[in-house]
């Protein structure tokens, strides 16, 4: 089913309305710090009809078969919609992170930069992070880079998702 932009979308919404729904694929993941990786992901963006969508997020490390290692980063939040493609994002992590993000969007393109990051006295030092969400040929495709554990804002994870 091709999608359909529901009838009830708050209008502010209009800019990320390709965005509504499930979409799963695989991902590359590298940090200087760490070995590279690739994981298999889900992300679910939904509306109610007022202006913000509530995201949820899960991914899993994966092997060179494709096969599931073990579970992977959980995130969830809200985007929050503003006239003339203006964003906010505010995202949780069970990594013991909070964040809050603004950006825009126009021509099938999100493009977020932190704010705020707080973390809990146990989670790493994770300080910024950037990310940019595009519709590609109806895919959608993103890049977050981030600044941690004392280095630089730099990539952290790139993917391309198919609409489920
Ligand atoms: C698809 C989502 C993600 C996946 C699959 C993923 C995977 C990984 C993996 C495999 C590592 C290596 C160490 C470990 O296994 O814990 C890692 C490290 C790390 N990730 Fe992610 N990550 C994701 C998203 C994020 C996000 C959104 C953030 C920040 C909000 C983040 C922050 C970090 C930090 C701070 C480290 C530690 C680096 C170090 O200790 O050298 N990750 N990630």
């Amino acid at each position: 089913m091709p999608f359909e932009i529901p009838d009830n979308l708050h209008p502010d919404c209009g800019p990320v309305a390709w965005m509504l729904g499930t979409w799963q694929g695989n991902g590359h993941g590298d940090y200087p710090t760490i070995d590279k990786y690739e994981f298999g992901q889900e992300l679910i963006f939904t509306h109610d009809g007022r202006p913000f969508f509530h995201y949820f997020s899960r991914s899993w490390i994966i092997d060179e078969h494709g096969e599931k290692v073990r579970e992977g980063a959980l995130e969830t939040g809200f985007l929050r919609c503003k006239p003339e493609g203006k964003m906010e994002l505010l995202l949780t992590h069970q990594t013991g992170f909070v964040e809050i993000y603004y950006g825009t969007a126009a021509g099938g393109k999100l493009d977020l930069t932190t704010d705020a990051v707080a973390r809990t006295e146990t989670a790493k030092e994770y300080t910024a992070g950037k990310r940019l969400y595009g519709n590609v040929e109806g895919d959608l495709l993103y890049a977050y880079d981030m600044a941690a554990v004392g280095q630089g804002l730099q990539p952290h994870l790139w993917a391309r998702l198919k609409r489920a």
